[in-house]
């Protein structure tokens, strides 16, 4: 049976985090890699350079990083917080990286698990972080999310090597008997189009000993139909949105900060279009970082309440999409 800790109903929005390797690739010099050019690049995409990690920027260190500068933003006691979950496509670790996350943290009071859901997985994480709260069976939580995609990445497919960075962003949330910041959220799947973009298991057959064979592990690189992907995600995002603000009795108009998964500028601008919310209101920081799969929501998030654009009480809408194919969304109010 459950054990019930807390009474509290709400979720309330404490701090954020972030973190990116040093290393950067401009579209300049993947330029001499693959058959491509910087305007290409701009212009399809939005993006300019993305990090890339070298040695020592693993998801583990990546996450910890962005986590300790999240919880650094509050006044909690590091032994306070109950739970920490990682959104992870690439974990350090393929029996989860959490852990890891929690024993360099110090937070030995929490629980500490993986959860895949790609790009989306940010979203699935903080929905799922913000019902242990609301359940009341605890009171502070982490939500982070990292990937490592430059890992996974055929560096000699021009279609698909463009779009990809590393980094690492999180979120400090707290429950509260008070009022509640998480007002609304939405997720689907639809695995009939997961062939649309994956990175699937590369099993190389290997005997143990005569006649029993096993399947080495290993990854084929990231395997995407961008077109596909592309029509996806201007398709869903704006549906799963629209739902949300009849469901939530908001409308775009209320909206302060469009926060989408950064995948392509593109995908923002139309999205953005189809709600009738104007740029200036739509985070965007493709430029610099490209997709970081399931860090992108976190880290320009983190961004924009460091540099005070993000103010209490904001209302934020945030859909994430990708791989699965998996997409949700959540209207929060920041604070
Ligand atoms: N440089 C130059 N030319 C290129 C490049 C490149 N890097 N890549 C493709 N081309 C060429 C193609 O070969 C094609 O040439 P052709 O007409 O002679 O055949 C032409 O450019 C147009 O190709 P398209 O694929 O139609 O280009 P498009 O405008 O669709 O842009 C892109 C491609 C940027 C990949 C776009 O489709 C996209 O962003 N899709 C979404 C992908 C995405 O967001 N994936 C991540 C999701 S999140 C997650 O879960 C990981």
């Amino acid at each position: 049976m459950e054990v019930i800790k807390f009474k509290q109903i709400g979720v309330s929005f404490k701090g954020s985090g972030s973190y990116v390797p040093e290393q950067i690739l401009t579209n300049e010099k993947i330029s001499q890699k693959v058959d491509t050019s910087d305007e290409w690049i701009q212009s399809r995409t939005g993006i300019s350079e993305r990090r890339i990690s070298s040695s020592g920027d693993n998801v583990t260190e990546m996450g910890y990083k962005a986590a300790l500068s999240a919880i650094k933003m509050t006044n909690w006691d590091i032994k306070t917080i109950d739970l920490i979950v990682l959104a992870t496509s690439t974990p350090h670790d393929l029996f989860g990286s959490a852990p890891s996350i929690q024993a360099k943290l110090g937070a030995h009071n929490a629980v500490a698990f993986d959860l895949t859901a790609a790009c989306s997985g940010f979203l699935f994480a903080l929905i799922t972080a913000a019902q242990f709260l609301k359940g009341g069976s605890f009171k502070r939580a982490i939500v982070i999310g990292a990937d490592q995609l430059s890992s996974f990445v055929d560096w000699n497919d021009r279609r698909s090597c463009i779009l990809f960075g590393d980094g690492a962003g999180a979120l400090a949330i707290e429950a509260t008997n008070e009022f509640d910041n998480f007002l609304g959220f939405d997720m689907r799947t639809d695995g009939e189009r997961g062939s649309f973009l994956n990175l699937p298991t590369k099993n190389n057959r290997d005997s143990i000993i005569d006649n029993i064979d096993f399947l080495k592990g290993g990854f084929s690189p990231i395997n995407m139909n961008g077109q596909e992907v592309y029509k996806f995600a201007v398709r869903e995002v704006p549906i799963i949105l629209n739902n949300l603000f009849r469901k939530t009795k908001y409308s775009s108009d209320e909206v302060d900060w469009l926060v989408l998964h950064q995948a392509n500028q593109r995908i923002l601008d139309s999205v953005g279009e189809r709600l009738k919310i104007p740029r200036e209101k739509i985070l965007s920081n493709l430029a610099k970082y490209g997709n970081t799969s399931a860090a992108t929501i976190p880290l320009v998030m983190d961004e924009a309440i460091r540099d005070n654009r993000i103010q209490q009480n904001d209302i934020i809408a945030t859909s994430g999409f990708g791989a699965g194919l998996s997409w949700g969304a959540a209207i929060i109010k920041w604070g």
